[in-house]
């Protein structure tokens, strides 16, 4: 794997609080990472380090061959594409002049509004004033502001939350664009839905350390328990361990007209969240 971004034993304190504890990823090229935990775990303060606005407390990060040292400066930021909780446009100038702003400070082609517009299906709204947007769509012309310099690496910190399901599904149908055009993206998020959906890697955050990280899959195969659950048409179900003793039970059960479903466990990325930290996702 090509990491574009490597953290290594990450720590951030504010004051006596260790908001960070000891935190290690990589991502690749072209993937999307998913940061997972509860509000408060600390994804927000890690994806500001990583974007220059909070100075680690020690470890080390590199994004891009540039290494946190460098972080503050605007040839560093220039090359990210950012999304955070302090992004917002101009309420009361239209759609069009809010992204010339941005694409003449970041000096990208005149033609990329008409694109990323097109991208997000809003040119219909580019004459309209900010103010007059929906909370979804604007979220949709602030992901364009933060591609039209086509960033090499994409932050997103919660980019759906509090968004209604067809949003947040344009969004996601969004980012796998993005992703497919070659951009790396790191997002948080505590919808364990959207990470199934969208992420090639998920960490999850649990008050300031990572307390697993894979593949969406191959955690939710890793966590899984090996009970097989036999329903009868009596609605009776019964759970049995998939083991020698067991086989042929399971295997009458396969041709017992009685029987109307046969199932393993194969947890959800939520459950296997509250297994590894034993909290839910809120
Ligand atoms: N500027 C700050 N000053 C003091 N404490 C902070 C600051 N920013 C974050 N924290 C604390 O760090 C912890 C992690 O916060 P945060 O990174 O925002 O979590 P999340 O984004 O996962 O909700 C929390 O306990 C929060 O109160
Ligand atoms: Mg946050």
């Amino acid at each position: 794997m090509t990491a574009v971004i490597t953290v290594q034993d990450l720590t951030k304190r504010f004051g006596s609080e260790r908001a960070l504890d000891g935190v290690d990823f990589e991502v690749g090229r072209g993937d999307i990472f998913g940061l997972l935990g509860p509000s408060g775990s600390g994804k927000t303060t890690t994806m500001k380090i990583l974007t220059g606005e909070v100075e680690i407390s020690g470890g080390t990060a590199e994004v891009l061959g540039f290494t946190d040292r460098d972080f503050g400066r605007s040839a560093y930021v220039k090359q990210l594409g950012i999304l955070s909780d302090n992004s917002s446009l101009y309420d009361r100038l239209t759609v069009k002049d809010n992204l010339e702003l941005f694409r003449k400070l970041y000096g990208a082609g005149r033609h990329r509004i008409q694109e990323v517009l097109e991208h997000v299906g809003l040119t219909e709204q580019r004459d309209k004033k900010v103010s007059l947007l929906s909370k979804g769509m604007k979220q949709r012309i602030l992901i364009c502001k933060a591609i039209l310099h086509r960033p090499e690496v994409l932050f997103l910190d919660e980019p759906t939350s509090a968004l209604d399901p067809v949003t947040t599904e344009r969004i996601h149908d969004m980012l796998l664009t993005i992703k497919g055009q070659g951009t790396t993206i790191m997002l948080t998020t505590h919808n364990m839905a959207e990470a199934t959906v969208l992420c090639d890697h998920v960490a999850f955050l649990s008050n300031g350390r990572i307390l697993d990280q894979g593949r969406p899959d191959n955690l939710r195969h890793s966590y899984k328990n090996n009970k097989i659950h036999v329903t009868y048409r009596t609605g009776i179900i019964k759970s049995y361990e998939r083991s020698e003793v067991n086989k042929n039970i399971l295997e009458t059960a396969l041709f017992d007209s009685n029987v109307i479903d046969i199932r393993s466990d194969y947890p959800s990325l939520g459950e296997v969240f509250k297994k590894v930290t034993g909290r839910e996702l809120v």
